[in-house]
């Protein structure tokens, strides 16, 4: 059975996976399809599940890893529940985006690009976000708030 001490694993899902390798296997595109389903039924791809994933597909590890690095949708570490997204592109920056960061990093103890201890949030930052003319913009989940202030993001955070 896979197990990983991150990720949401049992044994039902093995079989889960073994039931979806040995449907796409000999499929083209097959790597990307198993890979996806194995991030949705694991909730990420570490490692170790990368390699049962090889092993199982016959294939080499290193062309299994740079599918997954090579995908942003593709994650190695578990993700949190919402992602918070901050715009550090031009406008935002110049207009506070900095700060929101760093408060969010002081927050919720967490530097980009990672997941909170309690698997609430993940936070990490990106380009334009389309709200140039509002910012400094971010974005939880798929949803864009703008203008935003550190009292603000304490207040939006507390409605998640
Ligand atoms: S630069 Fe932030 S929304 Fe465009």
């Amino acid at each position: 059975m896979y197990s990983h001490p991150h990720c949401d694993t049992d044994e039902n899902k093995y079989s889960a996976l073994n039931n979806i390798i040995d449907l796409y296997k000999d499929k083209e595109g097959s790597l990307i399809q198993i890979l996806h389903a194995a991030q949705k039924i694991y909730g990420c791809l570490p490692l170790d599940l990368q390699q049962i994933i090889a092993g199982k597909l016959a294939v080499p590890l290193s062309k299994v890893s740079g599918v997954v690095s090579f995908y942003s949708f593709f994650s190695v570490q578990p993700r949190g529940l919402h992602t918070i997204r901050v715009c550090m592109g031009t406008a935002c920056y110049v207009r506070g985006g900095k700060k929101i960061v760093e408060h969010l990093m002081k927050t919720l103890d967490v530097e980009p690009g990672g997941t909170t201890a309690d698997g609430r949030f993940t936070f990490e930052v990106a380009r334009c976000i389309g709200s140039c003319g509002l910012a400094p913009a971010i974005m939880i989940d798929d949803v864009v708030y703008k203008q935003m202030t550190p009292t603000k993001v304490n207040e939006l955070l507390s409605k998640f």
